[in-house]
């Protein structure tokens, strides 16, 4: 059997190339020099990160304050929940979810009573999707962007339940006017659906109320470990063409002053957006027509996924690696420099080879160059075809893998020009400085799991919102078992949702 990454091109490249030549790299005029660091406001790590992201719950426990607002559609036949504690079918406006085990919460105020209506979709519904913990009701940042589309400001405030129907009848009014049927205040795995347009009832069920779980905490956990990672939630199809940042410093340029200052990314949110910057949202939003109208064709989930992909073990290989090496023998600064000749090799160049006796690393920018572009040279190479939010998506791919390379390809080029004498200590430890910025700049949450890694029949958790806060812990994940015998966990608190 053929491997699954084996394609076989009946086409042949339009290829207007002679040897060694690649016509889409058109970005010769940028600096490579290997020294060049991106700016501290620039955003392309922040975005990368915050699209790879998109309907999963895991990042977006991790930083809870959202800020992309993405239009979605959700396919005919799909199932959404509302439970109440009484047999009322609403028919204004309402939440409904993707999972009974999240909705079955909503009994809890009245235990001796549990109705649940399942719903279906009869046609697509047109939805904006929120990230963030965007359902839990905290006035720290998760509700702001929802704000800024009800109120046009952002109000922390109003992030208490006598807010919440208000706060769903204006962002359906507005709904309305710009043809969305839904919005999505995720908790991830639990859209809340504000509009019961295009739905039809497929039961109302009076349900059995004797608590299946020692809390209802652990029926949000099992239901939210479904969707905590990739792809995510897959019952809703984002359309990325058209998706609005708050990392968008074109867009949300009183933002970087506040960034600047930030210690934490947990720090970043949108209160402080100036008023043109408010208005300048809502336009790009209530913009967005009514089909995806992307003229590229580029698949920009894929793209990034495929980054990933490419670096997150070996980066996370090579990280340990340097840590050992400075501790320990040659032997894994050796093994260290093989892990980026192995990333690095589809691009190291039969050309690149160092100037003797000197510290000028010129002549790896050519391997820099071809290393941080080429996964995007096509885009660019359309970019009058592309939507703003797509020409985002580039920059971020962009400026993703041109860091990426500028750090390995600077540790290549030191270690190249040292072979085949040993590496130096001082050498050495200068890479692990350098990787460990660079993990710390991508900042994935692939990295951040539980080690060891849980048993089968547990849960990997990272304690953050809905619970209340004092129990947050989102840089250290644990294992809790949600099966008998159940792990002991506080949850003294009720879900804030
Ligand atoms: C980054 O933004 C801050 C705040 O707006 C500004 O003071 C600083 O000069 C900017 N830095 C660069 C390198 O652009």
């Amino acid at each position: 059997m053929l491997p699954l990454s084996l394609i076989l091109l009946l086409l042949l490249p339009n290829a207007s190339a002679t040897h060694g030549q690649t016509p889409l790299l058109a970005e010769l005029t940028e600096n490579w020099n290997l020294n060049t660091p991106p700016s501290p406001n620039a955003t392309g790590n922040l975005v990368f990160n915050t699209i790879s992201s998109l309907l999963q719950h895991w990042p977006n426990t991790r930083y809870h304050s959202g800020h992309t607002i993405v239009p979605g559609v959700i396919p005919p036949g799909t199932l959404l929940f509302h439970a109440r504690s009484d047999p009322q079918v609403p028919t204004a406006r309402e939440w409904a979810s993707t999972d009974p085990e999240f909705a079955r919460i909503f009994c809890q105020e009245q235990p001796e009573e549990c109705w649940l209506l399942t719903l279906v979709t009869v046609r697509p519904l047109r939805m904006l999707y929120f990230d963030g913990s965007s359902a839990t009701k905290r006035p720290d940042g998760p509700m702001d962007t929802q704000d800024l589309i009800a109120w046009g400001a952002v109000l922390p405030e109003r992030s208490t339940v006598e807010w919440e129907y208000e706060r769903l009848d204006r962002m359906c009014d507005w709904g309305q006017e710009t043809g969305f049927d839904a919005f999505n205040a995720a908790q991830l795995r639990n859209y809340a659906l504000r509009l019961y347009r295009g739905v039809q009832t497929v039961s109302l069920s009076h349900l059995q109320t004797d608590p299946v779980f020692p809390h209802h905490g652990y029926s949000f956990i099992h239901s939210s470990e479904w969707h905590d990672h990739f792809p995510g939630e897959l019952r809703i199809h984002l359309d990325l063409t058209h998706a609005v940042s708050m990392y968008d410093v074109d867009l949300a340029p009183s933002l970087v002053g506040r960034r600047f200052v930030a210690n934490d990314r947990r720090e970043h949110r949108v209160l402080g957006i100036d008023q043109a910057d408010i208005d300048r949202v809502r336009d790009r939003v209530s913009q967005i027509p009514m089909t995806s109208a992307s003229k590229s064709g580029i698949d920009w989930m894929a793209l990034f996924k495929v980054i990933r992909d490419q670096h997150a073990k070996r980066l996370q290989v090579l990280q340990g690696t340097l840590h050992e090496a400075t501790s320990d023998s040659e032997d894994s600064a050796q093994r260290a420099f093989r892990i980026v000749l192995s990333i690095l090799a589809p691009y190291l160049l039969h050309s690149a080879v160092p100037l003797l006796s000197s510290q000028d690393t010129t002549w790896a920018a050519p391997v820099y160059q071809l290393c941080a572009t080429t996964h995007t040279s096509f885009a660019a190479s359309i970019k009058s075809l592309l939507t703003p939010s797509e020409r985002l998506l580039l920059n971020a791919a962009q400026e993703t893998m041109r860091e990426i390379c500028r750090t390995l390809v600077g540790l290549w080029a030191d270690g190249v020009q040292v072979l085949p004498r040993t590496f130096s200590k001082t050498m050495v430890h200068e890479w692990q400085a350098e990787v460990d910025r660079l993990v710390a700049w991508l900042d994935w949450d692939v990295w951040l799991t539980c080690q060891p890694a849980c048993a089968s029949d547990e849960t990997c958790h990272l304690p953050g919102a809905p619970f209340f806060m004092h129990k947050w812990n989102v840089s250290v994940p644990r294992c809790l078992r949600l099966f008998e015998p159940y792990s002991p966990i506080d949850l003294d608190s009720s879900i804030q949702t």
